[in-house]
């Protein structure tokens, strides 16, 4: 017989703990979390760690949120794209009694808004760099089968070379594999009206008021697809060129309004080119929006005459323009 071994089986690596990192500035701040830049103390690495605090997460009954955040951001992390590098990564997670933290990729260059906002607009060129990095990033997240459901210049930040990084899933949705989420059937309803299916509202409202699609915001389909990310970047492209997003409004009421009727206008020194692709993103019909029926994704948004001369394939490895 043999002896018994002393050696042990081999253990899962050890988890990481609070103490593996020294926390510095706030860089953002939630309903209910902050995160913080932090560095490993071993590894000398700067990271940005949200810190969620449990209480408050069981008392507004977020949990799920929570769970569906940090299992989106795992997916995204295990199937890294070389061609569209363009994602916040999940490094590691732990807890304490208190609190839960998501150790994440660190984003130095900030908010895509806070470049935006500091230069006004941005010319064509500088809106087709960003928006073609969006769009290699939308074509793999909705390859992954997921919608992110909030994307807007706030979750979009940037990284130190000053390329985009997408934040923020805490509203995105995974498609099970037996839905066609792509373009779903609407539901049975009558009402044009946002405030009148209080319900169906209720269940389906995500994301910001100024970017959410029709769908979201009637609630007429149980399933709310990659669509509803086209209609977001028809919203961001347009807010690039003009310095704010399309559908705006003194209260959320009246931007829900404009967004079902969609009813919002272009400047007349809009670029023809834009305006097009803007329009073919912006229609109420989700399977009518640009690429939503494209079998390769999203080839015809590429191959837009917005977009002529962009190797999107390479865009992670240009240099991000300059605004001299
Ligand atoms: N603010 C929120 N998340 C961030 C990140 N990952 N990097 C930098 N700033 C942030």
């Amino acid at each position: 017989m043999s002896q018994p071994t002393t050696e042990e089986a081999p253990s899962k690596p050890t988890k990481k703990t609070a103490n593996d990192y020294a926390f510095g500035k706030l860089l953002g701040e939630g309903s209910f979390s902050n995160v913080y830049l932090a560095k490993d103390v071993k590894a000398q690495r700067e990271y940005a760690i949200k810190v969620c605090d449990k209480m408050h997460i069981i008392r507004e009954k977020k949990a799920e949120l929570i769970q569906r955040e940090k299992q989106v951001m795992t997916i995204i992390s295990h199937h890294r794209s070389d061609v569209a590098p363009f994602f916040v990564n999940l490094y590691a997670t732990f807890q304490d009694s208190e609190r839960l933290y998501f150790v994440m990729t660190y984003a130095p260059s900030g908010e895509l808004l806070k470049l935006l906002n500091f230069h006004k607009t941005f010319n064509k060129e500088t809106c087709r760099f960003y928006a073609g990095e969006i769009l290699q990033a939308l074509i793999h997240l909705h390859n992954l089968k997921i919608v992110h459901r909030d994307l807007k210049p706030e979750n979009i930040l940037l990284n130190e070379f000053g390329h985009v990084l997408i934040t923020d899933f805490g509203s995105a949705k995974i498609m099970s594999s037996n839905e066609k989420a792509d373009l779903p059937e609407p539901e049975k309803s009558n009402s044009d009206d946002p405030t009148s299916n209080k319900q169906s509202r209720k269940n389906s409202f995500v994301g910001t008021a100024q970017y959410v699609s029709p769908e979201v915001l009637q609630g007429k389909y149980s399933i709310v697809g990659p669509p509803a990310d086209l209609w977001a970047f028809g919203c961001v492209i347009y807010q690039f060129l003009t310095g704010s997003s399309p559908f705006n409004g003194p209260n959320e009421y009246l931007i829900f309004q404009k967004i079902i009727k969609i009813n919002y206008d272009f400047p007349p020194d809009f670029d023809s080119e834009a305006k097009d692709i803007v329009e073919n993103l912006l229609r109420l019909e989700p399977g009518e929006r640009l690429g939503s029926r494209d079998t390769d994704r999203y080839t015809s948004i590429k191959s837009h005459e917005f977009f002529h001369g962009i190797d999107f394939d390479v865009l992670h490895k240009q240099d991000p323009p300059s605004f001299d």
